[in-house]
């Protein structure tokens, strides 16, 4: 596992961005052969989609062979919703760049069956034969995409009950009500994420460090579902000064 220490998050948001666009262009995607990307959300990735944005506005990257899989969608809060991931993934980058809009998966959190949603999203991802990066973001709590603590560590897209812990993280983004967080989430699993031929790890502030800490000195155990990465082969945690407080 690589650690990439930056002094801040903006940094941080660009580093990510640059790398991004070297595995897009290295690769050189075409219809036939396109760069599969998984993306997450949160305020982790904010800067770099910023970045990704501007260089994509600049030409020096294009996402038009890019198939997009996100991490991860709340159960039951419409697509609409300003809080759900759809929405997000909208605002904060999709409607920037060239995307064509049938390469884009995200999980469906109102579908009437989920467990078939789930299968049939780890189905789509096999039908391009593996991830070629994935993105993420952590949770106080060690948590990757919805992977509270105790998730099986080989555990693929499945629904997960959210903790009181995420569900108070979460509250800042629901007017500061706990009751207005969904309970529920559908998310990829940890086996899904490891399954990915590159990972990276965004982990800003002050509020990660005691993740980050679990993440790169501590064992690998189910409750820090993050530390799984040590066992990735080329898993990179780009991270901030605040972040390595507990280092
Ligand atoms: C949520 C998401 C995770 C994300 C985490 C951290 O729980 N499901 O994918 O990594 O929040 O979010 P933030 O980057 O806002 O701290």
């Amino acid at each position: 596992m690589r650690l990439i220490p930056l002094q801040t998050a903006q940094e941080g948001g660009a580093w990510a961005a640059n790398y991004i666009i070297e595995q897009i262009n290295k690769y050189q995607p075409t219809a036939e052969k396109p760069f599969v990307l998984g993306l997450p959300t949160g305020s982790s990735p904010l800067l770099m989609y910023q970045q990704l944005i501007k260089h994509f506005k600049a030409g020096h990257v294009s996402f038009k062979h890019v198939v997009t899989f996100n991490m991860d969608e709340y159960v039951n809060l419409p697509e609409n919703h300003p809080q759900s991931y759809h929405t997000f993934m909208y605002q904060n980058f999709f409607n920037h760049i060239d995307i064509n809009p049938n390469n884009i998966h995200i999980l469906n959190g109102n579908a009437q069956d989920v467990e078939q949603e789930c299968q049939e999203y780890e189905d789509k991802i096999k039908s391009y034969g593996k991830i070629n990066l994935f993105i993420g973001g952590v949770g106080q709590d060690g948590h990757i995409a919805f992977n509270e603590p105790s998730s099986s560590l080989r555990s693929r897209t499945r629904i997960k009950t959210l903790t009181e812990n995420t569900l108070i993280a979460n509250s800042r983004f629901f007017d500061n009500d706990i009751n207005k967080v969904p309970k529920y989430a559908l998310t990829i699993g940890v086996g899904t994420l490891m399954d990915a031929e590159k990972v990276v790890l965004l982990v800003f502030g002050h509020n990660k460090s005691i993740a980050l800490q679990a993440a790169v000195e501590g064992s690998v155990n189910h409750m820090w579902t993050v530390s799984i990465l040590q066992t990735h082969p080329k898993a990179i945690i780009v991270c901030d000064e605040p972040s390595t407080d507990e280092l």
